[in-house]
């Protein structure tokens, strides 16, 4: 199960990846928003990213104009590593190396074709572990701290 949530900025790339996940048969919840008008960021992304530390969800897919003011606002949630990318390398690494349990993206910045790649990597690769855990451990106790 993924979560979904987006400002107005990220209204429509969010629909686009409801589509595509509707497509490959991906379950999703919908955090909101549900319409392009103007709404704050920040509590769709706590709302949403509490759907993953609840363990109701897998990860998390955020969207704002940007991705960067939803991305700042989700790593303030404890136990959230969030990512925003724009690009397949970083969203691919991100999984790989940091364990990311939240993508953003902007969809004032990304298309949707290239959004949607990002996404199906995102969700396909795994965590690589090893070494990047000592990292991933290093940024919890700095959560904790
Ligand atoms: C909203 O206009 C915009 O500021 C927001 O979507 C996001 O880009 C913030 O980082």
């Amino acid at each position: 199960m993924i979560a979904l949530g987006a400002d107005h900025g990220g209204f429509e790339l969010k629909e686009a990846i409801k589509k595509h996940l509707d497509e490959k048969g991906v379950e999703y919840v919908d955090c909101g928003t549900y319409s392009a008008e103007s709404i704050d960021y920040a509590p769709i992304a706590k709302a949403t990213c509490e759907k993953v530390t609840s363990g109701e969800c897998e990860k998390a897919i955020l969207c704002c104009g940007t991705g960067i003011g939803i991305s700042m606002a989700a790593n303030k949630v404890k136990g959230i590593r969030a990512a925003c990318c724009s690009d397949y390398f970083s969203a691919k690494l991100t999984r790989m190396h940091n364990d990311a349990n939240a993508l953003c993206m902007g969809g004032r910045v990304v298309g949707v074709g290239l959004a949607l790649e990002l996404v199906d990597v995102f969700l396909e690769t795994e965590f690589e572990g090893g070494r990047h855990q000592r990292r991933i451990d290093q940024i919890t106790e700095i959560e904790n701290s």
